[in-house]
């Protein structure tokens, strides 16, 4: 059996094909059936006199997504999408489907969603996804040719990552053990080992809220860079999405025209990107009427208005440390401030990546812990990382979701992962 993309190979041949049955129609003498088969979709073309009646039988008992065996000849042909199409001798069906949910008319997004099982195969999902894989092979590929180890960090813990109000708590034996909101402090652990490295994998925050852009399990790559400093990790973090951009672009052109992105927005996103201090952003806000307070994280409403006057992803560096995580670097020359960045993207897409320079001060990061309130004995292993050969260092976390819904222009990110955990949904 051959893939459908492989047809341009075995013109004028006969060729074996198995995959699942998008359409069919016919008018008595001749019927056309088109063929997905994962790799391809290819129009099947049946004259009825010219195969036996068995596998006229079998075209008639066709339902939508039946998975047949189909044997024929290839034929170039200018006018089918794809270049080909296949002049079918017989045709067995392998697995008859019951009537197909998904009808190719509209439906509601909480019963796309319902079966989301199913509404994999439909051609935009499947573009999606396609980039989706795209862009974490690229992140694979960027971080090998730089030369950093990836590191598997737990997804059990016993100290909170991010913040206390998002956690998902689950019993561990008796003792407390959260899902893992971040692989950071791990990454930070195995810098002094291996210098440069990175995290991949699914991160967990019980988010409360049903927005476009929050998920309770997402993807998250985390490099970790010993004597970095922020400005170094804001340099890495631009080459690192130019890099992902690139390569959709080089890869997944079919993908993008089918999800009808206007890829002329993405071809110029190249290093450098804009940076605005997070003063210079309220003071920007405020100018323009928003009643945003120095001192609060910026909401998407307040990314969206900065982002506007940009068609690069912009940086928003220094945030005021009420604002951030316990682990980030006082920043010198103004304490109420951290070393921080968060990268926003443009058309209103908003933060792909938060990212800082990590506090290396053994007490400064000890008072930090306090001063949150977490339970300073599980971070005793974090404070090791200080106690022993600090050094300097930064990173930072990319949503591949949220980064892989701007680069394809869907609105929402759900769809821009193969099964979506949100709020109200567990199943499929
Ligand atoms: O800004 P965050 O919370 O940063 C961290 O977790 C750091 N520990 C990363 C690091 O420095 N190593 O999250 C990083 C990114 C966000 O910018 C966003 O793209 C994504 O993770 N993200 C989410 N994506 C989908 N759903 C959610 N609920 C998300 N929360 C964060
Ligand atoms: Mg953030």
């Amino acid at each position: 059996m051959i893939e459908i993309r492989e047809l341009g190979r075995y013109v004028g041949e006969a060729v074996d094909l198995g995959g699942w049955v998008e359409t069919k129609r016919g008018h008595g003498k001749v019927a056309f059936v088109v063929l997905r088969d994962g790799t391809g979709s290819v129009q099947c073309v049946l004259v009825k006199k010219q195969v036996d009646p068995a596998t006229w039988d079998a075209f008639e008992s066709l339902t939508q997504e039946s998975v047949v065996l189909v044997t024929g000849e290839v034929r170039a042909d200018e006018r089918a999408p794809g270049g080909f199409e296949i002049g079918v001798s017989s045709l067995k069906v392998a697995g008859l489907a019951a009537e197909y949910p998904i009808q190719p008319k509209e439906h509601g997004v909480d019963f796309l969603l319902d079966h989301r099982h199913l509404w994999l195969r439909s051609s935009l999902q499947r573009a999606g996804l396609m980039v989706r894989a795209e862009v974490e092979q690229a992140v694979h590929d960027f971080f090998y040719g730089r030369g950093f180890v990836r590191i598997d960090t737990p997804i059990l813990t016993g100290a909170i990552g991010e913040h206390a109000g998002t956690l998902f708590e689950t019993d561990y034996f008796g003792e407390r053990a959260f899902l893992a909101q971040t692989g950071q402090l791990y990454v930070e652990a195995a810098c002094p080992a291996f210098r440069k490295v990175y995290c991949f994998g699914p991160t967990f925050r019980a988010e409360k809220s049903k927005t476009r852009r929050h998920l309770t399990e997402f993807w998250m790559v985390e490099p970790e860079v010993a004597f970095a400093d922020s400005d170094d990790n804001m340099r890495l973090q631009e080459d690192f999405v130019s890099y992902l951009v690139e390569r959709a672009l080089e890869n997944c052109r079919e993908e993008l025209a089918l999800l009808e992105r206007d890829t002329s927005r993405l071809e110029h996103v190249r290093p450098p990107f804009p940076r605005i201090s997070y003063t210079d952003a309220i003071g920007r806000l405020k100018a323009v009427g928003s009643e945003i307070e120095w001192g609060s994280d910026l909401g998407a409403a307040d990314e969206q208005i900065l982002t506007e006057s940009y068609d690069l992803p912009l940086f928003v560096y220094n945030y005021p440390k009420q604002a951030k995580a316990f682990y980030m670097k006082e920043n010198p020359d103004d304490p109420r401030t951290v070393l921080c960045d968060d990268l926003l993207a443009p058309e209103g897409y908003g933060e792909i990546i938060g990212g800082s320079q990590r506090e290396d001060d053994l007490d400064r990061l000890r008072e930090r812990i306090r001063e949150e309130e977490l339970p300073e004995a599980a971070y005793s292993w974090y404070l090791d990382l200080r106690r022993y050969g600090t050094f300097p260092h930064s990173g930072f976390g990319l949503g591949v979701e949220r980064t892989v819904a701007w680069i394809t222009g869907r609105r929402h990110i759900r769809e821009l992962i193969p099964f979506p955990r949100l709020m109200n949904r567990l199943f499929p």
